[in-house]
């Protein structure tokens, strides 16, 4: 019987993140949460269909955890934990119910369950908790394996260790991604001690004011509206004092009756907060839910360093760039229109090309930008109503390696400072600075050229007046592998 539903090991090796043994009669749920621990690289997993498939599997090969459903038929989850508390009272088990009564929960945990979830589950929480049993489970030593495991103390240090190391290797891994940072922080700090609603919020220094950057609550819109404002005053004792702060209120009428409010700090400054709440019958926020949050931030603030500081100076460095294209436009009004215009056109024939989408907000860039290097252009030169001497023109077509050289100091803009160099190339090798050719020019510098010269054919210039729309594609086309790059200009015709 055991054999028929045997192990699954699939193409996973035997790991030491711990065997688990999935024990439901239900076999799309079994299913699901196999799916999902063997996705988590938790491997090997066993599975059950009833308590005494179970039982006979937990005999031949040792688990570090069982997952399972209570009403089976044969032998239900809570006859199946009785049976395993006697071989072995140290396993961690987690009962799934679809029946969930308070007398059923508390007659588990004091049976010695682990953990009690009730259906429909999320699996991301079930898997959160499979993680931390499993590291509980590797953290005790052999003897303790041996010994029965009564000390409630020494199960709640080993637990609050395998907690931090959750949290240490979790950062680590929100590091990769630091987009997702905040989000991934709030969702971790309410996972860690049960919360209820958890904010991260910025604190704006010159207006006194906090600003929510992330808000994640089961009632978000009383949470976001009504409880975050009330609390204000809480936010800001907590960073002018640089202290973390745990709030419990004893009372039923308010709305909030558990608080923890931490402060994010950079380089001993603080810059925000971190705040969970709860209203939960009575259960209020420990000290040592503190601590976790405190782990949490702590572990996190280099990372919020990383990006508080990427995000300030990337938003100073583009108001920087902004008020130079501003002061051209000052100058030459066509330049906003045009630059607004071309950039408009590009992302729209980006998108039909189907380039990557890091490379259309570097395009977004490129094209608001690409005439910045004009800003060296004189204006009898940028503005004069009759043609440009040979001398002249070269002074204009120094607007590229200008704006390359604006923008080029900044690493971040390093791939948009070279598409500015080189719009004005031609697919013959004809154009300029560098006269290079082909596919040697880069992709989004091509389109910007094909949209460029369009907008600027189609429109008043003070030498001469707009094309029509049909003879500017005209013009397109008689110079598509001479000027431009076919599958660019077929792709723009598209758009248009
Ligand atoms: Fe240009």
């Amino acid at each position: 019987m055991v054999s028929s539903r045997m192990i699954r090991e699939k193409e996973f090796s035997l790991s030491d993140s711990g065997t688990v043994l999935v024990v439901d009669d239900d076999e799309s749920t079994r299913s699901m949460i196999i799916d999902a621990l063997q996705d988590s690289k938790i491997s090997p997993v066993f599975e059950a269909e009833n308590g005494i498939e179970a039982l006979e599997i937990f005999q031949n090969h040792p688990c570090d955890l069982i997952i399972s459903d209570i009403k089976m038929p044969g032998m239900s989850g809570i006859d199946l934990l009785n049976e395993i508390m006697k071989i072995n009272p140290a396993i961690h088990m987690i009962l799934i119910t679809g029946f969930p009564t308070l007398d059923l929960s508390v007659s588990a945990i004091k049976t010695g369950a682990a953990d009690f979830i009730a259906k429909p589950f999320n699996i991301d929480e079930l898997l959160y908790k499979v993680n931390l049993y499993l590291r509980e489970k590797k953290m005790l030593s052999d003897d303790l394996k041996r010994d029965r495991i009564d000390s409630l103390r020494l199960r709640d240090k080993i637990s609050e260790l395998s907690k931090k190391s959750y949290i240490y290797d979790r950062i680590e891994s929100i590091r990769e991604g630091n987009e997702q940072v905040f989000e991934d922080m709030v969702d971790l700090a309410l996972k860690l001690v049960n919360g209820e609603s958890c904010a991260i919020l910025l604190y704006d220094a010159g207006n006194d004011r906090f600003e929510p950057k992330v808000v994640k609550s089961s009632i978000h819109e009383l949470y976001s509206h009504v409880i975050l404002p009330s609390l204000n005053s809480v936010f800001r004792e907590a960073v002018r004092k640089k202290e973390p702060i745990l709030m419990n209120t004893h009372g039923h009428t308010q709305m909030v009756n558990s608080l923890i409010c931490v402060p994010l700090k950079i380089r001993n400054t603080a810059f925000g907060v971190m705040t969970l709440s709860r209203k939960r019958n009575g259960i209020e926020f420990t000290q040592k839910d503190l601590n976790f949050i405190q782990s949490l931030t702590r572990r996190a603030s280099l990372n919020l360093e990383n990006k508080i500081l990427y995000e300030s100076t990337y938003s100073s460095i583009m108001d920087t760039f902004y008020s130079l294209a501003a002061s051209i436009q000052a100058r030459d009004y066509y330049t906003e229109e045009h630059s607004i215009r071309v950039t408009d056109l590009a992302v729209r024939t980006a998108k039909v090309i189907g380039i990557p989408q890091h490379d259309i907000e570097s395009l977004k860039i490129a094209g608001m930008l690409h005439d910045i290097g004009k800003i060296s252009v004189p204006d009898q030169i940028l503005l004069k109503k009759d043609g440009l001497s040979e001398d002249e023109f070269s002074v204009i077509k120094g607007h590229c390696a200008t704006g390359e050289m604006i923008l080029k100091p900044v690493l971040l803009f390093e791939q948009e400072s070279r598409i500015i160099r080189s719009h004005h190339e031609r697919w013959d090798g004809r154009g300029y600075p560098d006269g290079l050719a082909g596919c040697e020019i880069p992709l989004n510098a091509r389109i910007l050229t094909v949209v460029d010269s369009f907008d600027a054919m189609t429109n008043n210039r003070p030498y001469r007046r707009a094309m029509k729309t049909g003879e500017a594609v005209e013009e397109l086309e008689r110079n598509v592998d001479k000027q431009f790059d076919k599958i660019i200009v077929e792709a723009f015709l598209k758009i248009l």
